[in-house]
């Protein structure tokens, strides 16, 4: 089946695979690892992940290098952000080692999904946990389903490295000032699909969210975290509603070995207007260049490139990412796990 795929082409979508890994929690513990070639779970109609939202998911990319080795891109961040989740919305934590053992299983047990190097096609391994037991009331769950699937990807923006418009809608809040914002938990995303929706139907990849509390500062972009160059710096939000971006605390380091400053704080929306480039940053969406943020509200459009082009610190954050991603440089900070494969 993998014969036939059209790598170069793929879109973020959704391309079934042999296997998923499966592990369940009950009775206060971690049981065996499961393999399945199912790609339906069995749930009971009364799950708290149906009622009450007790689901929480994680995003990581395995890279088929230009030496044919693959490497999984710090996948220790992601186990102790979904750990991180689980707290957050009372479920059972995976342990580290349980989420290591089952990313790289199902990894090897997809290997000939893995895009081949010259694609520029990765893996996305989508690591998912959710509240299975029957309850009504509104609790916790006490076991829990954890499952990795794994798809091949292409581009999250169809435009790729082209820079695309991106909007601010203040009539939409895609999480509250002290919620969920800092985890990833499916709700947030329900939430953000009108806005979302609306956002596209004008034209716009994306919506960029102001802080939920004062609607000033800037807190992030759609399913990505934002960055800006202002006057030499890498400025990007600091904020208790946004997803700490394991992309994004990746570039800030890249940022840092060239040279460049890297400032983590609230950034008015006014201070677009004195941004050189910008971009949108995530494990699907990379970096992807902001062209222009069109405030709705106000009617005022930033122009961040002039030229439509993306500029030479995104571009050049951008390539050193995936060059560390795809092996083509050296991974000095011991960011990949590389498969025996
Ligand atoms: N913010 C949100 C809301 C996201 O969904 C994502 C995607 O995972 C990010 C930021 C980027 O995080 P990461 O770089 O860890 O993928
Ligand atoms: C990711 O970048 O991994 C995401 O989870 C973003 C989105 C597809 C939900």
């Amino acid at each position: 089946m993998s014969q036939e795929l059209d790598w170069a082409s793929l879109s973020f979508g959704y391309h079934p695979t042999d296997y998923n890994v499966r592990c369940h929690y009950r009775d206060g513990k971690w049981g065996e690892i499961e393999v399945s070639s199912s790609d339906t779970i069995n749930i009971h109609m009364a799950a708290t992940a149906l009622h009450y939202g007790q689901e929480i998911f994680e995003g990581l990319k395995a890279f088929r290098g230009k030496d044919g080795k693959v490497r999984i891109f710090r996948l220790e961040e992601n186990a102790r952000r979904i750990a991180d989740s689980a707290r957050g919305l009372m479920m059972a934590p995976v342990p580290e080692d349980l989420f290591r053992e089952m990313v790289i299983k199902v990894v090897k047990l997809n290997e000939r999904f893995i895009p081949p190097y010259e694609s520029g096609a990765s893996l996305y391994i989508r690591p998912l946990e959710i509240g299975m037991s029957a309850q009504v009331g509104v609790k916790p769950a006490r076991e829990y389903l954890f499952l990795v699937l794994v798809t091949p990807v292409g581009p999250y923006f169809k435009e790729g490295f082209r820079p695309t418009n991106i909007c601010v809608m203040r009539q939409y809040d895609r999480v509250a000032p002290k919620g969920t914002g800092r985890w990833k938990v499916g709700g947030n995303y329900a939430a953000s699909l009108t806005a979302g929706e609306h956002a596209h139907e004008l034209g716009y990849s994306a919506v960029l969210y102001l802080d939920p509390k004062e609607k000033k500062y800037l807190d992030e972009c759609g399913p990505a975290n934002f960055f800006a160059i202002k006057d030499g710096k890498y400025i990007t939000p600091e904020s208790e509603s946004i997803l700490p971006s394991i992309t994004n605390m990746s570039l800030q380091q890249i940022a840092r070995d060239m040279g460049i400053d890297v400032e983590c704080r609230h950034i008015p929306l006014e201070e677009l207007a004195d941004v050189q480039e910008a971009a949108a940053c995530g494990t699907a969406a990379v970096a992807s260049p902001v062209a222009q943020v069109h405030d709705l509200d106000t009617g005022h459009k930033y122009i961040i490139s002039k030229d439509g082009q993306p500029g030479p610190v995104v571009t050049a954050l951008y390539n050193r990412l995936r060059a560390i991603q795809y092996g083509e440089v050296e991974d000095t900070h011991g960011w990949n796990t590389v498969l025996d494969i």
